[in-house]
């Protein structure tokens, strides 16, 4: 996978990208990671790439002259069609279905915009993907773009070692984490779960997805499908 970032401030990208997980997958060559500065493809002696808002009003627009020159020569670096994903609070809530769908692409290219938003001619010009990664507002695309990256390069196959990846199955099961421990086996006063020094696999097992359920409807009954759900009211695993 090629995974491109158009960007104001590429330093904040590198660092990231270049640790852990992400970082092992870069250097074992399965995925490409490429930064690019649009102010690069500004053309004024002012190298701007924002600009006041026609109509008035507080704030700064990022502009489209730049941006648009900047998809076009990276995309043009590389035959394959990039999949382009504008990171905004506007865009569609991301997922781990939506990282998912990434992962399965060949390129990636995502467009971090600063300032009070877009100009709306990126949208329909560059028809990207829009995507959120909540219901906040944050300064800039940047930090939404690691966690696309980091949420999607785990997926990609070879990526995690047999250890990590079993964290994953359990999350793509729908339910949140069972708890783990690890030892000392006693420490200030709070033991481990008998269940878990006992050996039976089987039994381990079933405790493990009773809690996971029980987590999962205690703080976010709405991953819960009915399936997972149990009978009204609860059955043995609520
Ligand atoms: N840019 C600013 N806020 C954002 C958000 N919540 N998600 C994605 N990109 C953003």
């Amino acid at each position: 996978m090629r995974i491109d970032v158009l960007t104001l401030f590429p330093e904040v990208i590198e660092p990231f990208c270049g640790s852990s997980i992400i970082g092992r997958a870069r250097r074992g060559g399965l995925v490409t990671i490429r930064t690019t500065n649009i102010r690069d493809f500004a053309t004024d002696r002012h190298k701007s790439v924002d600009d006041r808002p026609f109509g008035g009003g507080p704030g700064m627009v990022m502009m489209c002259p730049p941006l648009f020159a900047a998809v076009e020569k990276v995309e043009s670096e590389d035959p394959a069609p990039a999949t382009r994903v504008l990171l905004c609070p506007q865009g569609e809530p991301f997922t781990q279905a939506i990282a998912r769908e990434l992962a399965a692409q060949q390129r990636l290219l995502l467009i971090c915009g600063h300032y009070e938003g877009f100009d709306e001619r990126i949208r329909l010009g560059l028809a990207p993907r829009e995507i959120s990664i909540g219901d906040y507002v944050l300064s800039g695309g940047e930090a939404a773009a690691l966690v696309l990256i980091d949420a999607v390069v785990r997926l990609l196959p070879g990526a995690l070692g047999d250890e990590e990846s079993t964290t994953e199955e359990s999350f793509s099961a729908g339910l949140l984490e069972y708890p783990h421990y690890t030892r000392p086996r006693e420490f200030r006063g709070m033991g481990v779960p008998d269940v878990l020094l006992n050996g039976d696999h089987a039994r381990i097992e079933q405790w493990r997805r009773q809690e996971a359920v029980r987590r999962t409807r205690e703080r976010r009954p709405d991953l819960l499908t009915e399936f997972d759900a149990g009978p009204p009211g609860g059955g043995p695993e609520s």
